[in-house]
């Protein structure tokens, strides 16, 4: 380059100042979608899901983002067909065979948040294994929600901090320390694609102060360029935590 080259300003957010979020949760809705748009069955549309989650996870990594937290199933899918939900199922297990290793050469702690043990038998034994195989990494957090929903995680953590602390001694801290999320850092960023404007019971508690961000784009042509433009907007926005 010439040193009469304008100067590098950088789009790219690892490059520039702005500010990094350290816990980013996704919604990643739009897959139906994008099937019927190329007339292909929605099991097309949920493999190329799966495409936008390596994308997407990798990209996060390179961002430096340390949690990343995926809506992948929640408590209300169980209402699709039965054949959809046994579709999701077996990409969980193939996601699980082709990416284990590489989340565990690159450092990354695989969490599940939801009521995961309802699948089947063979499948929890498999999602535990391949949290025990990362469980000594100290790298970026990739929590995957499964069977996940924020009305039963709340119900869950008073009940089990009414056990620990008596029902007088509730308070936020002992409701947040029951959480799934209870060891993720603040949730900072939540997207959710597919234009849709709703939470669908994914992190209520957790979104109390998260800045939301709604996009269009359907969530398997989400890529590390939509990452890291959310990650931008983010960086613009004020948090001012009711404070001026
Ligand atoms: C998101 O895509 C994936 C899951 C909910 C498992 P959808 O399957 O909800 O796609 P649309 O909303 O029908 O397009
Ligand atoms: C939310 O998407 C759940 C996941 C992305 C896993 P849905 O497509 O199930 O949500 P609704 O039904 O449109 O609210
Ligand atoms: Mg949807």
């Amino acid at each position: 380059m010439s040193p009469s080259a304008a100067p590098a300003v950088s789009l790219d957010p690892v490059l520039s100042s702005g500010t990094v979020p350290r816990h980013v949760a996704i919604i990643m809705d739009g897959n139906g979608r994008w099937a019927k748009q190329r007339m292909l069955p929605r099991l097309a549309g949920h493999k190329a899901g799966v495409d936008a989650v390596r994308r997407v996870t990798r990209e996060a990594r390179r961002l430096g983002i340390a949690a990343l937290t995926l809506y992948a199933f929640s408590s209300e899918n169980w209402r699709r067909p039965e054949q959809e939900v046994g579709d999701l199922m077996g990409l969980l297990r193939i996601f699980i065979r082709s990416d284990l290793q590489e989340l565990v050469s690159e450092n990354v702690r695989l969490r599940v948040i939801g009521d995961y043990r309802r699948f089947t038998p063979d499948l929890v034994a498999m999602i535990d294994d391949a949290v025990a195989r990362t469980a000594a990494n100290n790298g970026p957090i990739l929590a995957i929600a499964l069977n996940y929903g924020s009305h039963a995680e709340l119900a869950a953590a008073a009940r089990r901090a009414a056990l620990r602390v008596g029902a007088d001694g509730i308070d936020e801290a002992a409701i947040e320390a029951e959480l799934d999320t209870h060891d993720l850092p603040p949730l900072d960023l939540l997207i959710r694609t597919s234009g849709e404007q709703r939470l669908s019971n994914f992190l209520l508690w957790q979104a109390a102060y998260a800045e939301l961000l709604f996009v269009e784009t359907l969530w398997p042509d989400f890529d590390a360029e939509a990452l890291a433009a959310a990650v931008t907007a983010f960086g613009l926005r004020q948090r001012r935590y009711g404070g001026l």
